[in-house]
């Protein structure tokens, strides 16, 4: 029962008001005890809990309780299904709620603008649709456990470079489609109980001031229902935020801006009602996290949880390792198999990313130990060193030797864990020299090698023509050690996929040049052509695409048919078959394209995915479905979402470059009607029913009439019919025109 908790804040002093809407301390909300409101928690976030319980820091410095650490949201995202994300959210709000703490910080679903971003480990995808559905299963999992999620970081955050000033300037159009869209589907979709704003400026304005982002767009367009907190530290001018829709700030200004928010209210230039609505917005979050009955039940108390969730962090890293390439089959390894296991990462994984999402975990898995269990003679060898203290010549040698002497060479390699981070981006995507020549050395000894990859952000593969098997492994959490030995033995079946492109170059990526920008700002200057879409609309042939992913065994397609339902969605069905021998989980991907468009698109975009688990030789019809609202475009022109209406090809496949079937749908668009105005083209014109016509004639009988394709027309085309007032030879005069375009108008 929440009813001791006040409704509104209607029966609140203007201090007690302004005290509830920022933090007591680092992690929790002011107690009111005079108005019986207690104080709730909120803290990291995302992929496992970071309850500190001693001396407390957003960057990951001063340790937490341990809870269980689930794959990095680089991981998760692999699997394209959001039912197992939703699965692993339930895990965290159990964990929250035992550890009694209100909100956990997460999920991020900001966009990998760049291949640099030091924090892409924290985050789902270059393509927004796959970002924002896997968002959003991992608050529905949340907060069905009566847990907060907070949905971050609100908005355009992209980059770690200068994050606390640096503005994103950002077009409406790569705004809207790119960078808010994954947030909209998670609030339309999942109503996060939270929304935590960035610390960027976007065009110029501080996320944390920003009425257009924080009311406008996230309240009035989307229905927001929760309450907004800051980043830890990102609010620049509190008094000017408040208004602007930030309810909630974080961490203690110790009554700093309290005093400022009173005095700003007591002098006239704060209207107190701004005051109510945002701490009426905490108290209802306040009784939200109160109505959660304590954690409890037979897993909980006898403390069960810890090894149900590891055995879920397994199967979610599992599912998140990418198998890139296995040529001639070398995988899966069997257990008969003379196996050299080589690369420090083996014995101490590198599973998590540095920064206010470390966790502590409840246990550590290594590779090393669970191919041991299943091959226990496998011979191990580090081949380099973690620390830097070692003999490089030495633990060469002995990986050579390891190799030489085995069947299979298995070679972990992965960025150092201060190769990527929070709170700085990475300066190239290579992997350390050290680890290339022990590879190098290695496949000289023996062809046989496997390659196992432990990185948060895409690193370059320069190996990867000389080497038959490469394995994704990506970051994966605590269980990610036997995961890895489970995918390596066949225990699992691959079947992550891409998240985001690996190119050939990083100068070849599509910011590349345009990050992290200079002195203060960075132009988003590649506009909607982010990841796969500008591979793709340049031609440029990569290293492996978007949605690319290998299983141990093969998928078929059947035709693919496509239909527009009564609510206007598109729904797509096509059968797939497992042809191989095993059983295996295939990723559809569903693609969307418009040649000819009116606005500038790329080849194809994705819009909609299935993970099907298929036994061998079964067939599954699958539908997916396309939101109409997903294929709609940003209007610049009317500031709105429209559907362009035409011929959409749908193209269904196993990656963004491997498109099984395609079929074409016919779909109805939006009218957008703009008023014809003296700036309005002959084109324009020409296309009104009612000017039409008329300007067909005028033309006509002044040129002697020019077919479709003379470049006449094309050229008078562009031709705003206001400059044609006075035109020599043009014998139009202004009032013609004006009545042709009133005309024109009242029919529109
Ligand atoms: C990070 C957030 C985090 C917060 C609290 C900030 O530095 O950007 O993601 O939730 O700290 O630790």
């Amino acid at each position: 029962m929440t009813d001791w908790i006040p409704v509104d804040a209607s029966g609140l002093t203007l201090e007690q008001k302004a005290s509830l809407t920022s933090g007591a301390d680092f992690w929790t909300t002011k107690a009111v005890p005079d108005a019986g409101i207690p104080s709730i928690m909120l803290t990291d976030g995302p992929h496992g809990l970071r309850r500190q319980a001693g001396s407390a820091d957003h960057l990951g410095i001063a340790d937490s309780v341990p809870a269980t650490c689930f794959p990095p949201a680089v991981g998760l995202g692999a699997s394209f299904d959001p039912a197992l994300a939703e699965r692993v959210g339930v895990a965290l709000g159990v964990e929250s709620a035992i550890a009694d703490v209100a909100v956990i910080l997460g999920p991020g679903v900001n966009i990998k603008r760049s291949l640099l971003c030091g924090r892409n480990f924290e985050y789902f995808s270059e393509d927004p649709i796959l970002a924002g559905v896997m968002g959003a299963g991992l608050v529905r999992g949340i907060q069905s456990r009566g847990v907060g999620a907070s949905l971050k970081h609100f908005a355009a955050n992209n980059q770690e470079f200068d994050r606390m000033r640096a503005s994103s300037d950002v077009d409406p159009r790569p705004l809207r489609e790119i960078y808010l869209r994954a947030f909209q589907h998670v609030v339309e979709d999942a109503q996060p109980w939270t929304v935590m704003c960035s610390y960027n400026r976007i065009n110029g304005v501080y996320a944390s001031e920003d009425p257009w982002l924080l009311t406008h767009v996230l309240r009035d367009e989307w229905g927001f229902e929760g309450l907004v907190v800051s980043d830890w530290g990102a609010v620049n001018d509190r008094v000017k935020g408040l208004p602007a829709g930030l309810d909630l700030e974080m961490p203690a200004s110790g009554g700093r801006t309290d005093a400022q928010l009173v005095a700003a209210v007591q002098g006239g230039t704060l209207d107190e009602r701004a005051l109510d609505v945002a701490a009426g917005r905490v108290l209802d979050l306040v009784r939200k996290a109160q109505a959660r009955p304590p954690a409890s039940g037979p897993d909980i108390d006898d403390g069960r949880w810890v090894a149900a969730h590891h055995a879920l962090a397994r199967e979610a890293a599992g599912r998140s390792i990418v198998l890139l390439k296995n040529d001639g089959a070398l995988l899966p390894l069997h257990a008969g198999q003379k196996i050299a296991v080589i690369g420090a990462f083996a014995e101490t994984p590198r599973y998590q990313g540095a920064g206010s999402s470390l966790i502590n975990p409840t246990r550590l898995d290594t590779a090393l130990d669970a191919i041991r269990e299943v091959v226990s003679d496998a011979a191990y060898a580090p081949g380099f060193s973690l620390t830097g203290h070692d003999d490089d010549a030495q633990l060469a040698a002995d990986a050579v030797a390891a190799a030489a002497a085995a069947e299979v060479a298995v070679v972990f390699l992965g960025l150092p864990a201060a190769a990527e981070s929070e709170g700085y981006d990475r300066e190239h995507i290579d992997l350390p020299a050290a680890q290339l020549a022990v590879l190098d050395a290695v496949v000289a000894a023996n062809p046989r090698t496997v390659v196992v990859l432990s990185n948060g952000g895409v690193v370059a593969l320069p190996f990867r023509d000389r080497v038959p098997a490469i394995v994704e492994g990506w970051l994966l959490g605590q269980a990610g050690g036997s995961a890895t030995a489970d995918v390596l033995l066949g225990a699992v079946n691959p079947s992550g996929r891409l998240t985001e492109t690996i190119p050939l170059r990083l100068e070849d990526s599509p910011s590349y040049g345009g990050f992290p920008g200079e002195f203060g700002h960075v132009r988003y200057g590649e506009g909607v052509l982010v990841g796969y879409r500008w591979y793709d609309a340049r031609g440029l042939e990569v290293a492996y695409p978007f949605g690319h992913g290998l299983s141990y065994t093969t998928f078929s397609y059947g035709d693919a048919a496509a239909a527009v339902t009564s609510s206007g969605d598109v729904t797509v069905t096509v059968p797939v078959t497992n042809t191989g021998a095993v059983a295996g989980r295939e990723v559809v991907q569903v693609y969307t394209g418009r040649a000819g468009s009116i606005v500038q698109r790329a080849p194809r975009e994705l819009k909609a995915f299935a993970s099907l688990q298929l036994a061998p030789g079964q067939t599954r019809e699958v539908t997916l479905t396309v939101r109409r609202a997903d294929l709609a475009y940003w209007d610049v022109r009317v500031d709105r979402w429209v559907m362009e209406g035409g011929a959409y090809t749908v193209e269904v496949g196993s990656s963004s470059r491997d498109i099984r079937t395609a079929t074409t749908v016919q779909i109805a668009g939006d009218e957008v009607r703009l008023p014809l105005t003296m700036e309005s083209s002959v084109g324009d014109l020409l296309a009104d029913p009612v000017a039409g016509p008329v300007v067909q004639q005028a033309m006509a009988a002044l040129t002697g009439g020019f077919d479709d394709d003379d470049g006449m027309a094309k050229m008078m085309a562009s031709f705003p019919i206001g400059r044609m007032v006075g035109f020599p030879g043009v014998p139009v005069t202004r009032e013609q025109i004006e009545g042709l375009l009133a005309a024109a108008n009242a029919g529109r």
